[in-house]
């Protein structure tokens, strides 16, 4: 466990931005007063769509807090809770980086290449928090990247339904319906992987930024008529040892593309950052 000294600790009230309010947004929403305690207050609430806003509005204890813009947002809290689903999301970040504001970043898949991002935060004195999301292990993969790796496999397992209208499956006229047993559609590195799985791009871009070694990591996605949930499976070989996890996700009420895992646990990433606790590394 380590103390890490927030830079705004001094303020009495971190302000709090939510930028997107979809799922994952108003889930974060909802939770700060209960889990980041009065140090944390939500300000600002923006999403293209206005009536996401509005319905978060009226399911917390903030209120006229809806802005008519991201720079309204920016400009009304310390902290951004990135959570949306645009094509632009990389210079969402970058904006709210240049006026100085920690990000807690959701769209991690955004960020596969994003050394620049981190290096700008770096430059401009805040902070780009990223939660370890639907999978377990990052905090050991962390550290055993400070050392030589080996290899990296995620297996991602989904119930055939999931992949119901996935291009790839389409393009090769893969038959669904003709599987009958654990099936390996995918086999490759994660450019590959990301460009014809977009859905699986935030796991695989949580790994490989946590190893630091994207060019060692391999993606398999597999299906079965038995698989129920979606699993995220990571063997990680290196200097360190072996390391193998698996998480069994139960999808989040509000999106069913989300796992209820993701959101828990950037929930705790938030809390650890009002707290200056972290606990793993
Ligand atoms: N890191 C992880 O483990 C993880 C897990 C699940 C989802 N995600 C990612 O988190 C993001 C949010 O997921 P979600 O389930 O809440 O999605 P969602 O579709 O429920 O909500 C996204 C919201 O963003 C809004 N939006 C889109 N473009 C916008 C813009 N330019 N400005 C403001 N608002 C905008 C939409 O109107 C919508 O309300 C997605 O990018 C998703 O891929 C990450």
């Amino acid at each position: 466990m380590s103390l890490s000294p927030l830079k705004n600790q001094t303020k009495s009230k971190i302000r709090v931005g939510i930028l997107g309010c979809g799922a994952i947004g108003s889930r974060i929403a909802k939770s700060i007063k209960t889990e980041c305690g009065p140090q944390a207050t939500v300000t600002a609430l923006f999403d293209i769509n206005p009536a996401k806003s509005e319905n978060l509005q009226k399911h917390i204890l903030y209120k006229n807090i809806i802005k008519k813009s991201y720079q309204d947002l920016l400009s009304s809290c310390d902290l951004v809770v990135e959570a949306v689903n645009a094509p632009d999301t990389y210079q969402l970040v970058r904006r709210a980086l240049l006026a100085k504001k920690d990000v807690l970043v959701m769209s991690v898949g955004k960020f596969i290449e994003g050394e620049s991002i981190f290096k700008l935060a770096q430059k401009q004195g805040v902070r780009v928090l990223i939660p370890s999301g639907a999978i377990a292990g990052i905090d050991a993969i962390k550290a055993a990247s400070l050392q030589r790796i080996d290899r990296i496999t995620l297996t991602t397992r989904k119930p055939i339904y999931g992949f119901a209208d996935n291009a790839f499956v389409q393009e090769r006229r893969i038959n669904l319906s003709q599987i009958k047993k654990e099936t390996i559609l995918f086999d490759g590195n994660v450019r590959e992987a990301v460009k014809c799985f977009p859905q699986n791009i935030n796991v695989a871009a949580t790994i490989a930024l946590a190893s630091n070694s994207k060019d060692k990591l391999r993606i398999r996605i597999a299906t079965s008529p038995e698989f129920k949930v979606n699993s995220h499976e990571i063997e990680v070989v290196g200097e360190f040892g072996r390391l193998v996890t698996k998480t069994e996700n139960v999808v989040c009420q509000d999106n069913p593309k989300t796992s209820l895992l993701a959101v828990l646990s950037a929930i705790r990433t938030l809390k650890e950052y009002f707290q200056g606790v972290k606990i793993g590394t």
